[in-house]
């Protein structure tokens, strides 16, 4: 039996990794190391929770003797690295904790790996590190980001986030740590904190507040179900080469007020409200520092080596999405006023 290190696992991508390891690989045991900041919800696992393979770890990546020790009690064969602070507006209002765990996070896992690896055989372990499109910098109105691009990060988030990209990959290079990383577009999806533009939206629509759209709303994003997210990340784990980096997106871009219009459209229609009641709550806010005007990536990479393929269409998984909101009353109210918070210590120290 091998067992995987999934970090992050209580978070928004994070959460479905986990499940589809955890239901399609019963032979696998699953650690989720998790330090349940404001973006860990240990509710969004809760179907899962009692699997046998299943272990929820309360731990921080940034204590590098804590990581030492799980990587020796658990013998842990692989890791899936998603733990990170993940939110740009967050990066710029409090950049420190972004620097400290995903970069100081990120070489603490990677030490533990080395130490825990350095008999085994060679294609034993894996170290998968997943990062960000956003490291590329910003595009202007053409052109795609490839695994080839040079980096640029231009917020404090992306620049984390490269940092711990490029030690990933010196511990390979340095020290042949068997990594494996990839960068992914914008995910959306259940389980997807309300900070995040899709699900705030959906939140605020729903309770008729206002819709905050940045700057003019050109911006340009693309996005991908967070469940097509996690189906790459099982190809590239098991079958992507050591050493090499995927780029993963939807091939899917949308100008930020385009996509909230067809936002607008579908709430209309779920909450049967008139037909352009939603559209009236759009409302025009100060910009984003530094705001990147277009990502978009070419993932023909991961498609045509390891024959990846998104499996809905955005219009699909939006309507999708805005059906899951508005059906877990409960999750969202519960994240909304903070209750959710409590299920660790109701859940777990009880135990
Ligand atoms: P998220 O913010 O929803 O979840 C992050 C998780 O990490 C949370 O459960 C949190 O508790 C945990 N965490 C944070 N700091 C920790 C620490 N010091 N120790 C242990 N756990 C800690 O993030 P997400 O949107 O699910 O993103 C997951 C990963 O995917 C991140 O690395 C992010 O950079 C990357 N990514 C996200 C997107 C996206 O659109 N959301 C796209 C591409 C890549
Ligand atoms: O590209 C991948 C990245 O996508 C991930 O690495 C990040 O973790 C993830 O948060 C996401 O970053 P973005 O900044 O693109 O996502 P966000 O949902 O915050 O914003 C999407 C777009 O919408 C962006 O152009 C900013 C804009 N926006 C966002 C919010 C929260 C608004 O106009 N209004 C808002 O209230």
């Amino acid at each position: 039996m091998k067992t995987i290190l999934i970090t992050g696992g209580a978070g928004f991508i994070g959460s479905h990794v986990v499940r589809l390891f955890i239901s399609k690989y019963p032979k696998y045991k699953i650690i989720n190391l998790d330090n349940l900041t404001y973006a860990g919800n240990l509710e969004n696992l809760r179907d899962i929770e009692k699997m046998p393979n299943y272990e929820f770890v309360k731990a921080d990546i940034i204590e590098g003797v804590t990581v030492m020790e799980i990587f020796k009690s658990y013998h842990i064969d692989g890791v899936i690295h998603l733990a990170a602070e993940s939110h740009v507006d967050r990066s710029i209002s409090s950049p420190m904790e972004f620097i400290y765990t995903n970069i100081i996070g990120t070489v603490n896992l990677l030490n533990a790996a080395r130490a825990a690896w350095k008999d085994s055989p060679e294609n034993d372990k894996r170290f998968y590190h997943i990062s960000t499109d956003e490291v590329y910098g910003s595009l202007g109105e053409t052109g795609l980001f490839h695994e080839t691009t040079a980096y640029d990060p231009r917020s404090p988030y992306s620049a984390s986030k490269a940092s711990s990209d490029h030690l990933v990959r010196a511990y390979f290079h340095t020290f042949g740590l068997p990594v494996v990383l990839s960068n992914c577009s914008n995910n959306y999806g259940p389980f997807q904190f309300p900070e995040k533009l899709i699900p705030l939206s959906i939140n605020n629509i729903k309770h008729n507040n206002p819709i905050p759209i940045y700057g003019k709303g050109e911006n340009v994003r693309d996005w991908l179900y967070v469940e097509d997210h996690a189906s790459a990340i099982d190809l590239i784990y098991h079958r992507g080469i050591t050493g090499e980096t995927y780029n993963i997106g939807g091939n899917n871009e949308w100008q930020n007020i385009n996509l909230i219009r067809l936002l607008c459209r579908i709430m209309d229609k779920k909450l049967e409200r008139e037909p352009g009641t939603s559209e009236r709550l759009i409302t025009f806010v100060k910009d984003r520092a530094g705001h990147d005007l277009r990502y978009a990536i070419d993932s023909s990479k991961v498609r045509k080596e390891l024959g990846w393929k998104p499996s809905l269409k955005f219009e699909e998984g939006l309507e999708k999405t805005v059906e899951w909101y508005l059906s877990n009353e409960e999750w969202l109210t519960n994240v909304t006023s903070g209750a959710y918070q409590k299920y660790y210590d109701e859940q777990y120290l009880k135990r």
